[in-house]
């Protein structure tokens, strides 16, 4: 370990605009407005804000220790916090790896939208040419080979772009690149959501938005939700932040960082609520129609309900390319940190440098999601993917992740030990209780609630078989991916680990 030289980041607000980068994505700009929308939306905000400041927050903190305690990323982390434990950090991989293979195509559509503004390429019908013009989406879901141009092309950009990114390396790449994305979305974002605001109608939206329903309160889904959209916008529990965090120097302050990037995504998560909240409400001024009429769910709020807004707006191309260059940018310094997992972990327990662990980790991770997502059934098999290995990888991972960190090897008091030695605000007992005992209690409820709502009815009435394979096959297959690779003899690994075990123990 000592010999060895490890890339580190520039200073320290270099890293917090990669960890904010990553936090801020899809999930943010396409996801959270609603996901709030559907689960009450005012009174979302109290499980919401619970969610961040009890589990999100606290976790956000662990993985930064974690990683900067153990200088690795999530497989070999977790091998110098006891051996077997490496599983949970190559399920964590595995997990990134489906993540990035289809997180990749959202990019690529949001690239073409971009440019589809310009003339309103989408027509009248903005649905009917999403699905059936531009993704030339089959009838029922097929896994084959018939590709759609349309996608390839960009979706080849988008991992050229990030894959050079990933080879120039942490502090030339990953950290340059976020200083010039992050102000770039914020300057574009800030424009549209004024824009936004100043419609005509807006306040309906935003009423519609912010008005509590208090009964949802009282719903566990809602606080399913919630957690489910704090884990996936804040990129915690799939081994990004461990990641992250093990560039950084030495003497690095854990706790403030976490705060600030958990604040920093939270407020651009709200924004993007008001945005394009304002936005439906002007539209369904035009149109006549109630907020609820219009706001859809998922893709469709983003590749149909805004070029049917775009279209009726004076000005409305400038909006379409503020709003399609934000998601692809927000969703580009995301995808980079997803493969950043996956390149440092391999290079990490295999001893290959940067640039060949780009081309072979990076290559392959690229050549599964140009196989299987741009084709005639990407569209399906990416809906499912995404619900299934959200609900059942990034949050299973998280569970299991913190009970065996907390109760199985009883590292909190270490850990925070190590992050207080370097840290402005001071761990107590208040993290080791909310890490320790309420996120473990949140995340079980939360999967036995969301399991048996999966098990009451196939998702989106997709069939047995392909739910199976697809949905629960992939899921599982990650973590079973996992644990064998855990099981293979790395051989510089199992020289690291040894050392830093020894290290950690004197
Ligand atoms: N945190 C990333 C997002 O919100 C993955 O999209």
């Amino acid at each position: 370990m000592h010999a060895e030289h490890r890339e580190q980041w520039g200073s320290r607000a270099g890293f917090l605009m990669a960890a904010i980068g990553s936090a801020v994505g899809l999930g943010n700009i396409w996801r959270f407005p609603y996901v709030a929308y559907q689960n009450g939306g005012g009174a979302f905000l109290i499980p919401y804000l619970v969610a961040l400041l009890t589990a999100g927050i606290p976790l956000l903190i662990m993985e930064y220790t974690l990683g900067h305690k153990y200088r690795a990323t999530p497989p070999t982390a977790f091998l110098r916090l006891s051996r077997p434990a490496q599983a949970i950090g190559w399920w964590q991989v595995m997990i990134c790896f489906v993540i990035a293979a289809y997180y990749a195509v959202i990019i690529a559509w949001s690239i073409m939208y971009t440019g589809f503004s310009f003339d309103k390429a989408w027509g009248d019908d903005p649905e009917t040419f999403l699905f059936s013009d531009f993704l030339q989406a089959s009838e029922t879901p097929t896994v084959d080979l018939s590709f759609v141009g349309n996608i390839l092309i960009p979706l080849l950009a988008v991992w050229i772009i990030t894959l050079g990114v990933l080879a120039i390396g942490v502090r030339g790449g990953i950290e340059r690149a976020n200083k010039i994305f992050i102000p770039l979305l914020v300057v574009l974002f800030g424009v549209l959501v004024i824009r936004a605001i100043t419609l005509p109608g807006a306040t309906d939206g935003l009423n519609a938005f912010f008005e509590p329903d208090w009964s949802a309160i009282t719903d566990g889904s809602v606080w399913v939700a919630a957690y489910g959209q704090i884990f996936f916008s804040l990129s915690i529990g799939f081994g990004i932040m461990i990641t992250y965090s093990s560039y950084l120097r030495r003497r690095s302050d854990l706790s403030g960082s976490a705060m600030v990037a958990g604040f920093a995504n939270s407020s651009f998560e709200l924004l993007a609520g008001i945005g394009v909240f304002a936005t439906i409400g002007f539209m369904a001024a035009q149109a006549g129609v109630p907020v609820n009429e219009l706001a859809t769910s998922g893709i469709g709020l983003a590749f149909v309900a805004f070029p049917e807004i775009i279209s009726n707006m004076p000005g409305g191309e400038i909006f379409g390319v503020l709003f399609f260059a934000s998601l692809t940018i927000a969703g580009l310094t995301s995808l980079i940190s997803i493969v950043q997992v996956l390149i440092g972990s391999v290079a990490d327990r295999t001893g290959l440098r940067r640039v060949p662990a780009v081309l072979i980790v990076g290559g392959l991770t690229a050549l599964v999601s140009i196989l299987l997502f741009p084709t005639t059934g990407g569209v399906h098999l990416l809906d499912v993917v995404d619900h299934f290995i959200n609900q059942y990888g990034i949050v299973v991972a998280a569970l299991v992740a913190v009970i065996v960190v907390s109760w199985v090897l009883r590292q909190l008091k270490p850990l925070e030990q190590h992050a207080n030695a370097t840290s402005a605000i001071k761990l107590g007992p208040l993290w080791r209780i909310t890490l320790g005992v309420i996120t473990p209690i949140m995340l079980g409820w939360m999967m036995w609630d969301s399991l048996q709502a999966e098990l009451a009815e196939n998702y989106e009435g997709y069939s047995d078989s392909f739910l199976l394979g697809a949905g629960w096959g992939v899921a599982l297959g990650a973590l079973v991916l996992g644990v064998l690779l855990s099981l293979v003899p790395w051989k510089r690994g199992r020289q690291v680990g040894d050392e830093a075990a020894e290290e950690v123990q004197r």
